[in-house]
């Protein structure tokens, strides 16, 4: 029975990885799928697309339309008709016709392929981009890369397709503080999260060890607090390579990043992260922190006790300025403000800060110091001000800790407590506890056959087995809007080592993102991996991680 088994899962991997890719190995697993007798031939077809589509969907469209014609040496043409849908009634129309759909929920599309035509609907943008991947998920593999093969089958099978979002925030974080990735390493990690459905990019962009975001009106943020004289090496605490390090994006480069982001569907989320993890910004002005220094941009790994002093009505004008310039360059909705592990013992010794608390009658309780009301008495304010710039605040869920003003949105990192307190209290939550979505974690279990990284593990099956909504009562669950993987870059030193530790466990978050629970299935999703996407990883140009199939990858990355 086992051999059967393991010859029918053979066949199935093979029939996948030969020529037209399917429907078998979408990842994420689209909500239902239809099978049909045939296939459309894609080589040299006409795409038809409704005028009224977003500019966006235009651009992709004639970028998908060149890239099968390169890969196929058959050239497509693309234009814009009017009547179109009028038109598809017809028998004998042909070709790809995008058309747009206002009764399709956000981010969703309907697919029907048939042999001579295929129909694409959606309501937004984002539902047409998702179907373009699905789409090119089910063609040969070669589409991912530049080359012609006139030989190979450009086909896609005849099916129909519904597919939808379980989340409304599908979510993906980079740490650029820690060690900092070029505009090209980013806009590569925005193309990976693209492909498979995720929306929203965590920009984490301060923190004790480097600030990355030009800021005008203090430009020492980011020409002195944007580098380090040092870095320690390994896990060790007390070592230093003794190397300047460091680097900034400008506001150019925040912006070009932005507008590559928004046409791949992709919104921008800038974290500054306040009060702690401010040592960077301590550095470039001293006069931001509780004992005026002197300090330095930190070369170890952890959390500095120096932080922001809020006893000094400066640290806000200093915060209001830098968070005004930031909701100008970030058109979501969304600002991120940290909030995460801020030690309060500085604020316990400063006349300023104990003062503030005496003036604003803050007492602790049985729940929480007065310090701790003091972070949330910061919170407050940075949420009040960029709601006067039309934004709202996404914290890590320390700012549960004291009083949280409503509005304010929750990122549950330190397992999923925090947003199950979060939604039952009527906030707005986002899962990314560490347990399941924390990437820089080792995903082999002998973390001495892997690269080096943060001293946890944490293997793809456990990921793939997130279910965000546990231990939520049904009536809350709205609250939980979606969940994120987090990449902190301590341990990560370079773009490929930073590829290899997405990869594949970005596309369990996608899974987990996007499948509603009955469709999810780990032999299935392993199969599409091991089967599929690999080959798709491996043709678009990325590193990935084969510890899925006992394949450690340390050896790759030995100095
Ligand atoms: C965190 O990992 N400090 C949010
Ligand atoms: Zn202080």
């Amino acid at each position: 029975m086992k051999r059967f088994l393991l010859s029918i899962i053979t066949f199935v991997s093979l029939s996948i990885v030969a020529g037209a890719s399917g429907t078998e190995g979408i990842v994420p697993a689209p909500s239902k799928i239809e099978q049909a007798k045939g296939h459309f031939r894609v080589g040299g077809t006409a795409f038809k697309c409704d005028p009224a589509l977003d500019p966006r969907v235009k651009k992709a469209v004639q970028q998908f339309a060149l890239q099968i014609s390169i890969a196929s040496g058959k050239t497509c043409s693309v234009s814009f008709p009017l009547g179109l849908a009028a038109a598809c009634n017809n028998e004998n129309f042909k070709g790809v016709v995008l058309l747009v759909d206002n009764t399709l929920p956000a981010e969703s599309y309907f697919l029907k392929v048939e042999t001579g035509r295929v129909i694409v609907k959606a309501s937004d943008c984002n539902g047409f981009l998702y179907a373009m991947q699905t789409i090119r998920q089910m063609l040969p593999d070669l589409i991912y890369t530049r080359k012609q093969d006139d030989n190979l089958k450009w086909v896609i099978p005849c099916c129909t397709i519904e597919d939808s979002p379980r989340f409304s925030y599908r979510g993906c974080h980079l740490d650029c503080s820690r060690h900092f990735w070029e505009v090209s390493d980013v806009k590569k990690y925005l193309d990976v999260m693209a492909m498979f459905k995720m929306n929203s990019f965590h920009w984490h962009l301060t923190d004790d060890q480097g600030w990355r975001i030009e800021i005008k009106a203090y430009p020492l943020l980011a020409q002195k607090g944007g580098f380090r004289s040092g870095t320690m090496i390994g896990h060790d605490e007390n070592s230093d390579d003794n190397e300047r390090y460091g680097g900034y994006y400008t506001q150019e480069q925040i912006k070009e990043v932005v507008d590559y982001a928004w046409s791949l569907g992709i919104t921008v989320i800038p974290e500054i992260d306040l009060p702690g993890h401010m040592l960077a910004a301590l550095s470039a002005y001293p006069w931001l922190g509780c004992t005026g220094g002197p300090y330095e941009v930190w070369h170890k790994w952890g959390v500095a006790e120096q932080v922001l002093c809020p006893g000094k009505e400066s640290t806000f004008t200093f915060l209001e300025t830098v968070l005004s310039e930031v909701a100008d360059l970030f058109p979501g909705e969304y600002i991120h403000i940290g909030g995460d592990e801020c030690p309060k013992n500085e604020w316990k010794n400063c006349p300023d800060c104990q003062a503030l608390i005496a003036n604003l009658g803050i007492k602790g309780d049985a729940h929480f110091s007065s310090e701790q009301y003091l972070q949330s008495y910061v919170t407050a304010r940075m949420q009040k001000f960029l709601s006067g710039k039309g934004k709202k605040i996404i914290g890590w869920d320390e700012i549960l800790e004291g009083n949280l003003e409503a509005g304010a949105t929750v990122m549950s990192w330190r397992g999923t407590a925090g947003g199950q307190e979060a939604a039952t209290k009527g906030f707005d939550a986002i899962m990314c506890p560490s347990s399941h979505c924390y990437l820089n974690f080792c995903q082999g279990e002998d973390a001495d056959a892997e690269p080096i990284a943060f001293n946890s593990y944490l293997p793809i099956e456990t990921v793939y087995s997130f279910d965000p909504l546990e231990g939520i009562p049904s009536e809350m669950q709205k609250h939980i809007i979606g969940v994120q993987c987090n990449m902190w870059s301590e341990y990560i030193d370079n773009s490929k080592l930073l590829e290899y530790m997405l990869l594949p466990r970005l596309l369990a978050i996608a899974e987990v993102q996007w499948c509603i629970p009955e469709n999810r299935n780990w032999e299935r999703f392993r199969q599409a991996v091991v089967g599929h996407e690999f080959s798709v990883l491996r043709n678009a140009g990325y590193t990935y991680s084969r510890v899925i199939e006992g394949i450690y990858g340390g050896q790759l990355f030995e100095q």
